[in-house]
């Protein structure tokens, strides 16, 4: 059962529920709220605190419990200084507070938590997406079912009146988000013998279905009409058929804006005939669909929202790269439907392969702005760890409006150099380019090899989600494992209506 969220002007003083979540800050900020503490529970609960060396600093979380009483669980999150308080920390403290709460087994949370400083509306959504996405748990593949989540109402105590309606309103989109995170969560999280091209596929057949968008899928012969000489050379190993998916959300009355998400959408990547060797995380492939996880996820989401106005394409050309007899040699040339000739001097740099003919694709759309995710290099997550994503593009309004986006939705991106002269590393004897340049800087050269199949005068932006994609530790409101990392994002982005 989906989890209710609800803000309340209440005093948190008044609540009644099971259990009651409190953030103090550290040091005299703190005098307040530790005041207001022992007035209702007794001096006794801050010589606990004390005792426990609860000093609040940021991440700090400690649970009391006093059978019999209301609330019975008592939750303390430690807040830090008010200075570096953000919706960062609000955020994580809400994820550590519903966790804190469930894993007492209570069914009700309140949480007391500053706004101050905070727009309350935003504030608001970032909390009801925290709460919600903390206590996600994937038990698809388990025999024996670990039991669902205890808690089912979480109330935000304590909102100013005059915030009430826009916080109402903030967060009655966070159900549709949070499921667009949660599909992409699963996609991800699930084995390469079960989210297959045809797999994602059926997914997007699914939000079709369900929401009403359209849905086209190119089969190989298709492709192979279109000229996607780059993307097929990738298909070409394994024994699943490729899967050309184009899925379109159109919104009813007029459209201001036209958008494309592209996402990377392989559903194993060993390496082919450059085989991943040991240390590579071979086995960890799996989320090489990241990109189209995410594409996915925010396409159910707007199809649930049904934003005014904009227009959204997805597409996702998804094969596995495989080895066999008819996969493609490292040094093959191949033609991809632009035109363009390509020297596969590495067969694991097969993902921009297939997202080359995916955005000559999506130009032809002729849309105001492209996005593509992938989980494109390894030197992204050498360059930025796992949370922070690597963002390039040519466009500084589209990249402001992303970075924006991501914020507000709790995910880092930063933006990295497009620089043109790496482009030398690009090239080829042979054919009109390579697909692999020299190791420093990868993640720069795979951003600027995409860049030749985008239409020179639509603006766009490719995010690099290698890092960021996968949590092996957890952090924030994301449990260990897949993060749904980018849904937040395109959402945020699509629905802001701002540049492009
Ligand atoms: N899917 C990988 C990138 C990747 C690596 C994602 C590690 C997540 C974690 C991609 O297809 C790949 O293999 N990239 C190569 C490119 C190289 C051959 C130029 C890489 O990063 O090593
Ligand atoms: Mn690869
Ligand atoms: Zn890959």
């Amino acid at each position: 059962m989906a989890l209710a969220f609800r803000c309340s002007t209440a005093s948190p003083l008044q609540w009644d529920g099971e259990a009651l979540a409190v953030g103090l800050f550290a040091g005299e900020a703190g005098e307040a709220g530790r005041r207001g503490l022992a007035e209702r529970f007794g001096e006794e609960l801050l010589r606990s605190l004390e005792q426990r060396r609860f000093t609040a600093k940021p991440g700090q979380c400690i649970t009391l419990q006093a059978l019999g009483q209301t609330p019975a669980t008592l939750v303390l999150l430690g807040l830090g200084e008010p200075a570096d308080f953000s919706g960062e920390q609000l955020r994580n403290a809400t994820a550590a507070a519903c966790r804190a709460a469930n894993g007492a087994g209570a069914q009700s949370l309140g949480l007391n938590l500053p706004l101050e400083g905070l727009e309350p509306a935003a504030a608001a959504a970032v909390v009801a997406e925290a709460a919600r996405l903390s206590l996600f748990a994937d038990q698809r593949f388990k025999s024996e079912a670990d039991p669902a989540p205890c808690l089912s109402e979480v109330v935000l105590l304590g909102l100013p009146a005059a915030a009430e309606s826009a916080a109402h309103e903030a967060i009655a989109a966070a159900p549709a988000l949070c499921s667009g995170v949660e599909l992409a969560r699963e996609l991800v999280a699930a084995p390469p013998n079960v989210v297959t091209p045809q797999a994602l596929a059926d997914t997007a057949a699914t939000i079709a279905a369900e929401f009403g968008l359209e849905l086209k899928v190119l089969e190989r012969a298709d492709c192979e009409a279109l000229g996607m000489g780059s993307y097929l050379a990738v298909a070409q190993g394994s024994d699943l058929a490729p899967k050309f998916i184009h899925l379109t959300y159109r919104p009813a009355g007029e459209t201001n804006r036209r958008l494309v998400l592209v996402g990377k959408g392989l559903t194993f990547d060993s390496g082919g005939y450059n085989l991943k060797t040991a240390g590579s995380q071979i086995e960890m492939m799996k989320y090489d669909m990241g990109g189209s996880a995410a594409v996915l996820g925010a396409m159910r989401a707007i199809g649930e929202l049904k934003p005014a106005g904009v227009e959204v394409h997805m597409i996702v050309a998804a094969c596995e790269n495989m080895i066999s007899g008819g996969a493609i040699h490292p040094g093959a040339i191949v033609k991809a439907s632009n035109g363009r000739t390509i020297e596969i001097n590495n067969t694991d740099a097969e993902g921009r392969l297939t997202l080359a003919d995916a955005l000559v694709y999506a130009s032809k759309l002729e849309p105001d702005a492209i996005v593509d995710l992938a989980t494109l290099t390894g030197a992204c997550v050498i360059a930025l760890g796992e949370e922070i994503a690597g963002l390039w593009s040519p466009s500084d309004a589209l990249a402001e409006a992303l970075v924006d986006a991501g914020d507000r939705g709790g995910e880092n991106l930063w933006r990295m150099p497009l620089r043109a002269s790496y482009r030398e590393g690009l090239k080829s004897g042979l054919a009109d380019m390579k697909n692999t340049g020299p190791r420093p800087g990868g993640s720069i050269t795979a951003a600027l090899f995409l860049q030749d199949f985008v239409a020179k005068d639509i603006p766009w932006a490719h995010l690099d989600i290698a890092g960021t994609v996968w949590s092996d530790k957890g952090r924030g409101p994301d449990p260990a494992g897949a993060t749904g990392f980018g849904v937040r994002t395109l959402v945020n982005w699509v629905r802001a209506g701002g540049p492009a």
